[in-house]
This record gives C-alpha cells, structure tokens and sequence, in this order.
C-alpha cells in the first residue's frame, strides 16, 4: 500500500475488507508516536477540550484551538490522513458560514479533512464543503456536541426511530458527499447495517466489530484519562498511575536531597 493515506486509501480499504485504524492527538509528541506506528488517521477531536484542556463538555472548544492543536500535530504527521474537527457552532449556522471556517481550518493548520457531527440537518453543509474540494468525515450516534440535548452519554439509536433515523443520516450523509462516517456509541449491530448499507466506510467508537475501521481517544486507551472510563475504551497502558507514581518519586527525592546526585551534577 502507498503509504500516505488520503481519502481515496480509506475507501480502497473498505473494498478490500482492510480494517483502518484512527486515533486522536493533541500535540506534536503523541502525533509522532501515533505516525510511528503507521496509523492510518489521525484525529484532532474536539475532545481536546474535555481531555486536554480540562472542559466538562466540548461545547467551548473553538476554531483557534483546533488550528492550534492541528498546527503541533501537523509538524509530526507525514503519513496518516490528518482530520480537524469542526467545533461547535462553527458550521450549524449555515452552509457558507461553514465553507468559510472549514477552509480556514484546511488553509491554517494543515489539516486535509474536517469532521463534522450531525445527519440531515448539516447535509448542505457537508455538501458545500465538498462541492468545494474540501473533504467531509461524518459524525453519527453519540455526538457529544449535542449532550445537553441527549442529557447523557448514554447508547444512541436503541429504539426502532432512533436506529431507523440513524440509518437514513448515513445515506443522507454518504449522498451529500461524506467519505466516511464515524459512528459513536450505538448497538453494534446497528453499526454493522449501516456499514453494509453504505459505500463509504464507517468508523466506529463504542459501535462493535462490524465498522470498517476503528478509533479512540488517544489519552483514554492509554489509561491516562481518570474523569471518564467508558467501557468501549480498551486501556492498553495504565499510564496515569504510572505518572502519577514517577511524579511523586521525584517530588520524595528533592525533598529528602537525594536528587540530584553527583552524577546528575557537573
Ligand atoms: O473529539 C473526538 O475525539 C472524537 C472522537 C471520539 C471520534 O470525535
């Protein structure tokens, strides 16, 4: 395979039954660590708000954050298919106000896709944005920038209505111009229709086996985020009770003098 990964490799990558795999990244580090493993995308998600920057919802995150974040992510991606998310109200005005943001975070940061949570009602702005070269990731089920409507992060489309409406957001989605659609926290057989519906791979978080492709918040597989554990997020490493422990080592060691020693001195 080529190893730059553009929109066209992820939908080769359905065809050929290959699964993608997707993670987050805030920074320049974690997006080196991420490259070097030849991840296919990589997400800048507006959960840098809630992970990062300590924000009880995603709702405040804003276009500058997302270039800056995007920006330190950038320097270190060669390979993956880097995505920006759209942050909240940056494209639910309308669809020229959408272009414009969309192009801003494309032109400023780097970033050669944006993504954007909702079904019908952001098609004309999904399809504005394509008709304009710059492409669309959908997001569909749990989409966290709607919680105080849902009330909760709670399992999406498990009613009749609620999975019915689903389906018809991705087809309305995938007409529109979406080239591929990540589906949160909804029963995996829903995920596994909607994903033999459509031509355009899914992505799924909390949404089973049977997507095209996976991803995760980067800080919750790694065991580093405490606030939140939802069950879909394997913990790889349990890297906060190992920072955790190093930091108060080093805080024991100045203080009882035993750092430095003298061959940390010169
Ligand atoms: O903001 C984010 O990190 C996301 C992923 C969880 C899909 O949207």
């Amino acid at each position: 395979m080529n190893k730059k990964r553009t929109v066209k490799t992820l939908q080769k990558m359905k065809k050929h039954g290959e699964k993608i795999t997707a993670l987050t990244a805030y920074d320049s580090l974690f997006a080196g660590y991420l490259e070097e493993s030849e991840i296919d995308v990589i997400l800048v998600g507006d959960s840098v708000g809630m992970v990062y920057a300590g924000q009880e919802t995603t709702i405040p995150v804003t276009i500058e954050e997302i270039i800056y974040h995007t920006k330190a992510v950038k320097r270190s991606v060669k390979n993956a298919l880097l995505v920006a998310d759209m942050p909240f109200m940056s494209y639910q005005v309308n669809p020229e106000e959408t272009l414009k943001n969309a192009g801003r975070i494309l032109k400023e940061s780097g970033a050669e896709s944006i993504k954007m949570e909702g079904g019908e009602n952001i098609s004309n702005s999904v399809s504005r944005c394509v008709k304009a070269g710059i492409p669309v990731m959908g997001h569909l089920g749990l989409t966290p920038q709607s919680i105080h409507q849902f009330g909760s992060y709670k399992v999406q489309g498990k009613s009749k209505d609620a999975s019915e409406k689903l389906i018809k957001d991705a087809l309305i989605l995938q007409k529109a111009g979406c080239y591929a659609i990540v589906l949160e926290k909804i029963p995996a057989m829903l995920a596994k229709e909607i994903t033999e519906k459509l031509d355009i791979p899914t992505i799924g978080i909390g949404a089973g086996k049977y997507t095209d492709g996976q991803i995760l918040v980067t800080y919750d597989m790694l065991g580093m985020f405490e606030k939140f554990k939802p069950k879909f997020a394997r913990r790889y490493s349990e890297l906060a009770t190992e920072i955790k422990r190093s930091i108060t080592k080093y805080v024991n060691d100045v203080r009882d003098n035993s750092f430095p020693s003298k061959d940390e001195s010169y």
